[in-house]
C-alpha cells in the first residue's frame, strides 16, 4: 500500500498556505493511489525535541555500547526516521521564517540526520560522508511574504531556506526533490492571487505523477 508522509510546519493552524497546500496534495495524491495511506507529521503542534547532551553522547556512541538510557535518548530520532523510511514519497510544508527554515523544521532535522544511521562518517575515505537512506520523492511547498526572494528575484541571495534544506535532504540520500512555491504572501493583491492559483495547479501535477 503506498503511503505518503505528509509533514506541516506551518506556526499557523488556520490561514496558513502551506498547509492549505499540503492538505490539496495529500487529497489528491489519495485520488491517485487507490488504498494509498497517510501520516501526518505537524512538527508545530509535537514540536521535536531539540538535540541535547543525552542524545549527542548515544548518537555518537557504539550502537553495541549503547545503555537502556541512551537508547532512550534515541527513541524520537528512531520514530521520526521510521516514518521517513516506511513513505514511498512527501510533501513538506515549509513557511520562509526569517530568510530560512522555522526552528521547528530544523529541530526535525536535527533528529533525523544521524551519523550511522542516514549517513556514515569515514574520515580516510574520498567521500567522508555517505547517505544511508534510499532516495524517494519529495514535494516542498514554500510561502514567503515577500516574492522577490524566490529563486530568480532581485533578493533571492536571501533565501537560505530553499539551499539549507536541500542540503540537509540530500546530505541523508533524498535527492529528488521538487519545489512548488507561493510568493507575496504579505502583499494582499493580485500577486499573491496568481501565485496562489499557479501553486494549486502545480500541486494537482505534482501529486499525480508522485506515485
Ligand atoms: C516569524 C515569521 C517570520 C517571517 N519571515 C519572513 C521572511 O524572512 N521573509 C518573507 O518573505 N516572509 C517572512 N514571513 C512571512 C511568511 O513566510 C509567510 O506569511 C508565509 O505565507 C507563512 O507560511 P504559512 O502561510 O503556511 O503560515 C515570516 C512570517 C513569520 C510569522
Amino acid at each position: 500500500m503506498p503511503r505518503l508522509l505528509v509533514i506541516n510546519s506551518s506556526g499557523r493552524s488556520s490561514r496558513s498556505i502551506t498547509r492549505r497546500l499540503t492538505a490539496q496534495f495529500a487529497e489528491s495524491w489519495l485520488a491517485a493511489n487507490s488504498g494509498g495511506e497517510l501520516v501526518e507529521r505537524d512538527v508545530t503542534l509535537q514540536l521535536p525535541t531539540p538535540v541535547n547532551e543525552a542524545w549527542i553522547a548515544s548518537a555518537f556512541a557504539a550502537p553495541e555500547t549503547r545503555s537502556a538510557e541512551m537508547l532512550k535518548a534515541l527513541a524520537e530520532s528512531e520514530v521520526l526516521l521510521a516514518e521517513v523510511e516506511a513513505a514511498d514519497a512527501l510533501v513538506i510544508g515549509v513557511p520562509m521564517y526569517n530568510f530560512g527554515l522555522p526552528a521547528q523544521l530544523k529541530a526535525y532535522f536535527d533528529q533525523i540526520i544521524r551519523v550511522n544511521r542516514s549517513f556514515s562518517f569515514n574520515p580516510e575515505a574520498i567521500e567522508p560522508y555517505q547517505p544511508l537512506l534510499t532516495d524517494k520523492p519529495i514535494t516542498v511547498i514554500v510561502s514567503v511574504g515577500d516574492g522577490d526572494l524566490l529563486p530568480g528575484g532581485p533578493m533571492s541571495e536571501l533565501n537560505f531556506l530553499e539551499p539549507h534544506l536541500v542540503t540537509m535532504l540530500g546530505f541523508i540520500g533524498l535527492h529528488n526533490v521538487e519545489f512548488v512555491r507561493v510568493g507575496y504572501e504579505e502583499y494582499q493583491d493580485g500577486r499573491l492571487k496568481r501565485a496562489l492559483e499557479a501553486a494549486e495547479q502545480e500541486v494537482a501535477k505534482r501529486a499525480m505523477i508522485e506515485q
